[in-house]
């Protein structure tokens, strides 16, 4: 019989080429990356792919600041990001950007296409422009207070606490993030996405299993307002791509942005001879497309990519899954709060896996905010991962190496429990295949505990050298169970994983879980997890 297994593309939001990645993004990847791996243990091909968006307002704000050129900025901060993610274990198959040559080649095709197909049209507006710089003032050039929402410093593209999109021109109280002055309005030729074409097949799309309830919820809002074309283009001074046989405008950094998830694979197309692109893309592709955002850019990915995607007749994404976002104190990250942390910064005094797990423990499939309290963090990988599951390969393991050379015994112990762990397996399968991760590590802490009662009530430590053989099966017994309990936890403490697979000698494998190891040599490894502080 041939094992079925499934083909999936994954990708996370594509981190903007303006700063450093924080513990933020990282709830995104690591999300991402628990699913991923997860996928490729159950047997399942895997592409995990993800870039630096960097193009637009943000990263020439940016590069101003710092008096370097947006190309020179994108390239550090490029480089930055890779070893960040590295890092943490976060298993890219091709971590790119959007300032590439298959970006730039591709949006001229998606282009022609849209525009052939009637889909882009152009349109002379009203442009806010600011008189001191002689510049038109897109996006984050300029802020003020949303018109849909009231809320204050929104930028001129889309609103960070409503989700809303919309012109610059709409902002109440617009200001020149450049020069602090009130800009005028001033006309322009512009390029629109008709997007309102889309909306019969959009409102049917967003009901077809692809969106958590409340996205669908949140989707059918805009509905409500009815949907707006969607302005593509920007004027000079822009960093992106230039629009064909138009002086001076741009493309929208978000175009080229969601572009740039066909444009990644296509590069890794290039470096790995099996991969096709189009049995991915084509419209009636049995492969699976997931997408890992945050809430606050839902709008682009539920209206305006499906839209192109239907636009270029290629197929629509199989999940596009919402997370909410990492709070500290019930607030935003924020640099003046000191409660911004980099990744980089959280290296300095923790390691990788110890975050990952904390978000594993706190991710389920809703978009609630993620709280994030150190102190609670320390706590529960103290009491979880140092002395529930490293604890029980500790105490077994001495035994193993004191009295039987590192060997374990030809039998286990107890046969039902060992079982019982194998028939947890499936439910914690379903937990991680649907994004429960809280419920999963849940689970496994609930199965390491009923395994350390196991030994407490066995009490090994009793057993004199006539019960040597019982001594035997029963630590065996324990370290078998640990075994499958590392082998639960390895999508989301990658680390742990590896040193557990050097401990016992043994690959962790999901297929082998009902495989025990038995008569076997296991090493000795003085920790397997530091206790953090
Ligand atoms: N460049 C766009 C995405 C383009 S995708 C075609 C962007 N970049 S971002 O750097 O601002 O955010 C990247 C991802 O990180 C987004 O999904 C965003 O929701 C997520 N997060 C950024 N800050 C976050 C938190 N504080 N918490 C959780 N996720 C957050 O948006
Ligand atoms: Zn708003």
């Amino acid at each position: 019989m041939s094992i079925q297994y499934k083909k999936i593309l994954v990708t996370c939001a594509l981190p903007y080429a303006n700063g450093s990645i924080h513990i933020g993004h990282l709830l995104e990847q690591i999300q991402a990356d628990i699913w991923v791996r997860y996928n490729r243990m159950i047997g399942n091909k895997v592409w995990f792919i993800c870039a630096d968006d960097a193009h637009g307002t943000a990263v020439m704000l940016q590069a101003k600041k710092r008096n370097i050129s947006p190309e020179m900025l994108i390239t550090n901060v490029l480089n930055e990001h890779k070893l960040d993610f590295f890092k943490f274990n976060i298993s890219h198959d091709n971590y790119y950007t959007t300032h590439s040559i298959e970006n730039r080649t591709l949006i001229n095709e998606v282009y022609d296409i849209l525009k052939n197909s009637g889909y882009i049209k152009e349109r002379v507006i009203f442009q806010l422009y600011d008189m001191k710089k002689n510049m038109f003032l897109p996006d984050r050039f300029v802020q003020g207070v949303c018109s849909l929402c009231q809320a204050k410093n929104q930028y001129g593209d889309h609103c960070e606490v409503c989700g809303g999109t919309y012109s610059a021109m709409d902002l109440i109280n617009p200001v020149s993030v450049l020069s602090y002055t009130k800009p005028i309005a001033r006309k322009s030729l512009h390029l629109f996405f008709d997007l309102p074409y889309f909306t019969n097949m959009l409102k049917k799309w967003i009901l077809s299993g692809v969106l958590q309830n409340n996205i669908i919820k949140k989707t059918q809002e805009w509905f409500k307002y009815g949907l707006k074309k969607w302005d593509i283009s920007r004027d000079s001074p822009y960093f992106g791509f230039k629009i064909p046989n138009y002086v001076d405008k741009y493309f929208y950094v978000w175009l080229d942005a969601s572009i740039g998830y066909m444009s990644i694979f296509k590069n890794l197309c290039k470096k790995k001879i099996d991969l096709c692109f189009n049995e991915f893309w084509k419209k009636d592709s049995t492969c699976e497309l997931h997408q890992f955002i945050g809430k606050d850019i839902i709008y682009f990915h539920t209206l305006f990519w499906p839209a192109i995607l239907e636009g270029l007749n290629l197929r629509k994404p199989t999940k596009i899954f919402v997370h909410g976002h990492v709070t500290i104190n019930g607030d935003k990250l924020s640099k003046s709060k000191h409660t911004f942390m980099k990744a980089s910064d959280w290296l300095q005094n923790y390691d990788s896996d110890s975050l990952r797990y904390y978000y594993a423990c706190k991710l389920s499939s809703n978009a609630n905010d993620i709280e994030v309290n150190i102190m609670q963090l320390v706590q529960k990988i103290n009491s979880d991962i140092v002395n529930k599951v490293v604890n029980l390969a500790v105490r077994n393991s001495s035994f193993i190496h004191k009295k039987f050379y590192g060997k374990l015994s030809n039998v286990l112990d107890d046969l039902t429990l060992y079982n019982q762990f194998l028939n947890e397996s499936k439910n914690i399968e379903c937990f991680f295949d649907n994004r429960e991760y809280s419920l999963a590590m849940k689970k496994i802490m609930e199965l390491t505990d009923i395994a350390n009662k196991y030994i407490n009530d066995k009490k090994p430590w009793t057993l004199d050298q006539k019960n040597n053989d019982k001594l035997h099966s029963i630590c065996s017994m324990g370290i078998n169970l640990f075994k499958i309990i590392v082998t639960w936890l390895s999508p989301v403490m990658p680390e742990l994983a590896k040193r557990v697979e050097y401990f016992l000698n043994k690959k962790l494998i999901w297929k082998e879980l009902s495989s025990p190891l038995l008569n076997h040599n296991i090493n000795y490894v003085r920790v397997l997890y530091e206790r953090i502080n």
